[in-house]
């Protein structure tokens, strides 16, 4: 089937427009639509059915006061590991940060008062702690996409990488997915220009293998993934690494105690038996306030983002599947009069893989309890939760001047 033929099965004709488009974008266009995967556009008929859940039960955690009792243990583990070259940090860092309302990479957004302080900077200071106390330096593979990629790259070279060294910096691209209107209907953002955005943070894995992003440095045994928008993220930590190692699991997660029942944040819990992340909408109520003979809550691990994959394992799930998410979205489009208009109001759904299906995949997954006032500063919106504020407030907090 031609082009014009595929979009006419699919019901997608208005994408058959080419006027006034030099030939260079006429091909770049083609080939666009040419790539379309048909079978994730069609999921916007189910967007999310979440009924398919299995059986969910708690999962068993390491807690801060264990933790603490090896702590010396898994330091040693983890540094050994780190000092062998077997540990990688891949930063997340391809979203669009639509919630924060800015435009620029989210790393760069400056979340300092008297002086600057970017996002980027700050999670490099946390990392150059790990590498002083180890003695090497750990690749950093930062995903970008390809709406920010220069302009992420241009940042970081623009100030030094912030001390860390370029030799051991990697960037690659994710891929992108197309957007569709309530009613199905791809988006354009211009003239012969679909409204393209990240593929969600779960196409990490295969978008590195494919730019090849970590071929320098052979010996890599874990991954280390975690999110760009955690001003406290503590990332290639030594005592995770090595309790996760010690316990034999195939992945890790940071974990923090809930801090109220509804908290909205992601629950490690066990699903027909294997690791599952499920979102804090698809709890109920009674499991989110269910508690145990200690009066704490039984769905308590809220994910960070910040979690470690076995190499191994990677390869071997590398060929499955991750789910599609269908989730609603405000996405700038071209209206029936060739307009671009920037909604107020979600309109429309996008095509995300996430990240937390990977712990399934993974199979076994060791949640490791971190202190949240120590290592979790979410930065999601302007104001109010999880925003620049409360972000502010926890890094001073942490005696970090602003
Ligand atoms: P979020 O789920 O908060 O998405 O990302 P976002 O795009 O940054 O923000 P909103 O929802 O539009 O406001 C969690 C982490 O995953 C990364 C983000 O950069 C952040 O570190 N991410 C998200 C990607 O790398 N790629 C994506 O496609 C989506």
């Amino acid at each position: 089937m031609d082009i014009k033929q595929t979009l006419k099965a699919h019901g997608q004709e208005h994408l058959w427009n080419f006027e006034g488009l030099p030939p260079e974008e006429r091909e770049d266009y083609l080939a666009r639509l040419e790539a379309i995967d048909w079978e994730t556009v069609e999921l916007w008929k189910n967007p999310e059915d979440l009924s398919g859940k299995g059986v969910i039960e708690p999962i068993e955690g390491l807690r801060i006061p264990e933790i603490e009792k090896r702590r010396e243990e898994y330091a040693r583990i983890g540094k050994q590991a780190i000092a062998e070259g077997k540990l990688a940090a891949v930063l997340l860092a391809g979203g669009q940060g639509t919630r924060l309302g800015s435009d620029s990479p989210k790393g760069a957004y400056d979340i300092g008062i008297t002086k600057p302080l970017y996002i980027f900077e700050q999670q490099i200071k946390n990392l150059l702690d790990v590498t002083r106390d180890c003695g090497v330096y750990v690749p950093l593979l930062i995903m970008t996409s390809e709406k920010n990629d220069a302009e992420t790259r241009a940042f970081l070279r623009s100030h030094g990488y912030f001390g860390y060294p370029e030799s051991y910096i990697r960037f690659f691209e994710q891929e992108m997915a197309p957007s569709v209107g309530f009613d199905g209907k791809l988006l354009l953002e211009g003239k012969g220009k679909l409204a393209l955005s990240p593929n969600g943070n779960g196409g990490w894995y295969s978008s590195m293998k494919r730019a090849g992003a970590d071929r320098d440095f052979p010996g890599i045994e874990w991954y280390n993934v975690y999110s760009v928008d955690n001003v406290l993220q503590r990332m290639a930590d030594p005592v995770f690494l090595g309790a996760t190692i010690a316990s034999g699991k195939l992945c890790g997660a940071k974990v923090v105690c809930k801090n109220a029942p509804d908290e909205k944040v992601g629950v490690l819990c066990l699903e027909n038996g294997a690791p599952s992340v499920i979102e804090y909408y698809e709890l109920t109520q009674e499991m989110a306030n269910m508690r145990d003979e200690k009066g704490e809550l039984r769905y308590i691990y809220g994910v960070i983002l910040n979690y470690l994959f076995s190499a191994r394992r990677l390869e071997e799930i590398a060929q499955e599947r991750i789910p599609v998410h269908v989730v609603k979205k405000k996405i700038a489009h071209l209206d029936e009069n060739g307009i671009l208009v920037k909604p107020e109001r979600e309109n429309g759904y996008k095509f995300e893989t996430l990240i937390l299906d990977m712990v399934k995949l993974a199979g076994s997954c060791l949640p490791f309890e971190v202190a949240r006032e120590k290592e979790f500063a979410p930065v999601k919106n302007k104001t109010g939760v999880d925003s620049v504020e409360s972000a502010r407030a926890l890094l001073r907090q942490n005696g970090v001047e602003l």
